[in-house]
């Protein structure tokens, strides 16, 4: 069964089987080492797979409400912006910095998606999963996802869990979240619609739009350096984006860091990184898994080699059996 429409980089690799499962309860019954997949937005196939991939279609969108704050219950097969324009539509705002993010809301706490100064964590209540080594039900409170950046237990512990629904608190009392540099010329008195309008409009002018030009979003994670680290490169890079984390390490903006090497529209056969955003790479001519991996390989070596920086994936490489790291 083919994957290239199964996972958004669209390399032209398959499964042996590809299961659709449309009750949770269904996992129940399920053996086999099989590989869970939403909607292929962050995993990059980079040859045939040898296990089962698993889908989950559960669509539903369960909403209660208390005196200050909206309670939802949503099924992990749902499409992440397509719940953000529901509860904006439904007056339960929130979610707004979080619009156009790829992918299913089962896979949103796994790498915690954030965007535009908002994570996903600060809004779940819970997760519901399959655990699969226990082969037992178990639902993890905020703590136990131990949400960070682009991390979570969820992530840090591939193919145990199978992650069936997502509890959302959205409180009432709602607080505008415009700190992010690309939204600062939004105004404070401006609605929740009105900053979804302003994310989208942000995000189609850098980032390419997966049907029209296949991607993954950003290929690397924004590195950490100590402030010892970072004032050498600063010193040499006076403009160097960064931002101050609360640990007081720095977290650099690694395509800022591929960007000054002049790496925009560099290609390895029919991969390329993108030319509006450096982090992004993209199928831009029939690619394979190797130029893909080529490709990657080349912009960490560049990167490392000016800035003693060493850049982690973002996304999820694999190969015929699961997880490859660069
Ligand atoms: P998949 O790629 O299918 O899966 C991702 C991982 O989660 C895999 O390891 C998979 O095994 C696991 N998984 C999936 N579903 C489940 C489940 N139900 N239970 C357990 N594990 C599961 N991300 C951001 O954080 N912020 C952004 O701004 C952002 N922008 C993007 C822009 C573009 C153009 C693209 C293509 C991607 C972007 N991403 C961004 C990455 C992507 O949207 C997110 O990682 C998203 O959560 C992936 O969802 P998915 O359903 O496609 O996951
Ligand atoms: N920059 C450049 N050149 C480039 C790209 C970026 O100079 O080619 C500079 C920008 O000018 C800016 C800084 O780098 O000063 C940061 O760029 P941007 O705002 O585009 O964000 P990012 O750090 O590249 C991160 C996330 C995105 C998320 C945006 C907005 C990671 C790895 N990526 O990108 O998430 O949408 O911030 O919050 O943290 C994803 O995870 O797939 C993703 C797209």
């Amino acid at each position: 069964i083919s994957l290239k429409s199964l996972h958004t980089f669209q390399l032209p690799y398959s499964a042996s089987e590809v299961i659709t499962i449309q009750k949770a309860e269904e996992l129940e019954e399920i053996e086999g080492n099989y590989l869970v997949l939403g909607e292929g937005s962050n995993t990059i196939f980079t040859c045939d797979f040898a296990r089962p991939v698993l889908r989950i279609a559960l669509q539903h969108i369960n909403v209660t409400e208390t005196d200050d704050s909206f309670r939802l219950r949503i099924g992990a097969g749902v499409n992440w912006h397509q719940l953000v324009i529901y509860t904006l539509k439904h007056n339960m705002p929130g979610l707004e910095n979080l619009a156009l993010i790829p992918g299913s809301v089962g896979a949103a706490p796994v790498q915690n998606i954030g965007a535009y100064g908002v994570e996903v964590g600060e809004f779940i209540e819970n997760v519901t999963a399959w655990d699969r080594i226990k082969r037992t039900w178990r639902v993890f409170d905020r703590d136990a996802c131990a949400f960070a950046y682009r991390d979570s237990i969820f992530k840090r512990k591939p193919d145990q869990f199978v992650i069936t629904e997502v509890s959302l608190t959205l409180p009432k009392e709602w607080q505008p979240q415009l700190s992010y540099g690309a939204l600062a010329h939004v105004g404070k008195d401006a609605s929740a619609n009105e900053i979804m309008a302003a994310v989208i409009a942000v995000r189609n002018s850098k980032l390419p739009n997966p049907h029209e030009i296949p991607n993954a979003g950003s290929f690397f994670k924004n590195p950490e350096v100590t402030l010892k680290k970072f004032k050498s490169i600063q010193q040499r890079h006076p403009d160097v984006a960064h931002y101050q984390l609360a640990n007081g390490n720095i977290k650099l903006a690694a395509g800022w860091l591929i960007d000054q090497l002049g790496l925009k529209g560099f290609q390895c056969g029919g991969a390329a990184v993108h030319r509006q955003q450096a982090l992004v790479l993209i199928n831009c001519e029939d690619a394979d898994g190797d130029d893909v991996l080529t490709l990657a390989r080349h912009v960490q070596q560049k990167v490392a080699a000016e800035f003693q920086v060493s850049l982690e994936p973002e996304v999820r490489l694999m190969n015929e059996q699961g997880l490859i790291e660069l």
